[in-house]
């Protein structure tokens, strides 16, 4: 069989390299890729990304099955395109993704279903906007309406910053926020104390599946400091998530969801992620739904899923996730990401990149921002690499993750040194 994952991430790397290991797959196509999957002989580059395009691309070569990496595509509709032409693939609709590309609509829909989450309200006007946050005081967040790569929420923590964060989001789109119809708007909300995890669940329109736990580590240097990121470390599982929290996410926050999607009209299919703040009593509230796989957190988890990948996404497709047990390496698995100089503002291009080691048994580095320039493999993006490692303790796999580490340079990397220290200090 053959499949196509659509994406360029270091995700897409670690989707692409399961899938492959199924006795079932011949070969994995992926859409654009990466520098990592360029020289993987069981992964083969497709330069296209016109969901069109890609479609007849699938035909041509008869791909079984089409899955989807990141958000953009899915906003755009390429789930709908696909289904349309009677392609089989994995993702939401259009409309189901906008519980990822319009916090508005997320919120909405959360409060309409009574799913726990921060108390919000909506603006377009920046007056009534600024004149909200001075009534309510810090901390306090603002949050961009429409897709803005990680950079549309700014947790305020003096009133200055939150006026700021308005007047960017929606005066100047200062960051760049791709504007839903209407044009620029913001979510204003309570700022949430907690623990973070990222709950990730397969879905088929009714039957959810979850996959393991993980925690990302957002900002950018080490004991949380610096600018949020897309992402600069994960683990899986997260400690924080323990069976009594798991079980309440399931019926407070991820069935209700399913349930209140297929209400509405937009039965949710693909992976669905929802980010958790856990408060010190065990209780979890939605902080954001994403309607894909974290990244990096897919690269962990897919190390320690023991299952056959390709079996498992061909239930999502039939609606038969009923039927489905996923099975866990038992072990922990870290992964750190290398980022390229000037991430996340500015990232450098066309840094040569050495020591890349190969994979192991227990330790794998996948590629994100990578490219190939002639014989040399160069950074291509912010975030270049996550070096993922299995162990029988968080800390056995931090160590074996920083081990591999060591040895691959490139000018300016950068890289946090403490990913997995809250689960370490438990
Ligand atoms: P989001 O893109 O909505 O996940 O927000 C990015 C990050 O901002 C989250 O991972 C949190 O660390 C933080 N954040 C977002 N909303 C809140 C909130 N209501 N309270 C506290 N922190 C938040
Ligand atoms: N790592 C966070 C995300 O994928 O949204």
């Amino acid at each position: 069989m053959k499949l196509l994952v659509i994406g360029s991430g270091g995700r897409e790397h670690a989707l692409a390299w399961k899938l492959a290991q199924s006795p079932k797959v011949q070969s994995v196509f992926v859409a654009p890729g990466n520098g990592g999957t360029a020289v993987d002989p069981r992964l083969n580059n497709v330069p296209i990304s016109d969901p069109r395009a890609l479609a007849d691309f699938v035909r041509k070569e008869k791909i079984v099955l089409t899955v989807v990496g990141p958000e953009a595509p899915l906003a755009g509709g390429v789930v709908d395109v696909f289904r349309e032409q009677g392609l089989r693939i994995f993702g939401p609709t259009k409309a189901a993704a906008q519980l990822e590309s319009s916090k508005a609509f997320a919120k909405a829909f959360m409060k309409r279903h009574k799913i726990p989450t921060a108390d919000y309200e909506t603006f377009t006007d920046a007056a009534k906007a600024h004149a909200y946050v001075d009534e309510h005081d810090a901390p306090i967040v603002i949050k961009a309406d429409g897709l803005a790569a990680g950079k549309g929420v700014v947790v305020a923590m003096s009133l200055p910053q939150a006026h700021e964060a308005i007047d960017w989001m929606l005066t100047d789109n200062k960051l760049g926020v791709q504007h839903n119809e209407g044009g620029a708007r913001v979510v204003i909300e309570q700022f949430l104390e907690g623990e973070e995890a990222s709950f990730i669940v397969l879905c088929d329109g009714k039957h959810v599946v979850s996959l393991a736990t993980s925690q990302d580590h957002k900002r950018l240097r080490d004991d949380d400091e610096g600018p949020n990121t897309g992402g600069m470390g994960a683990y899986s599982p997260a400690p924080v998530v323990t069976p009594n929290v798991h079980a309440k996410v399931m019926h407070e926050i991820i069935m209700p969801t399913i349930q209140g999607m297929a209400k509405d009209g937009a039965p949710f299919t693909g992976f669905l992620y929802a980010g958790l703040m856990i408060d010190s009593n065990g209780n979890p509230r939605t902080v954001e739904f994403n309607c894909r796989l974290g990244d990096p957190e897919t690269q962990p988890i897919m190390m320690r899923l023991k299952s056959d990948l390709f079996d498992v996404l061909m239930h999502a497709t039939d609606g038969t996730l009923d039927q489905v047990e996923l099975k866990w390496d038992r072990r922990v698995a870290l992964g750190v990401v290398m980022a390229a100089h000037g991430y996340p503002l500015d990232p450098r291009k066309g840094d040569v990149i050495t020591g890349v080691p190969a994979e192991a048994a227990d330790a794998v580095v996948f590629h994100a921002g990578t490219s190939l320039a002639g014989q040399d493999l160069v950074t291509a993006g912010g975030r270049v690499l996550c070096v993922t490692a299995l162990g029988d303790s968080v800390r056995q796999a931090q160590q074996r993750a920083y081990e591999m580490l060591q040895g691959i340079r490139f000018d300016g990397a950068q890289y946090r040194r403490d990913i997995g220290h809250r689960a370490i200090k438990r």
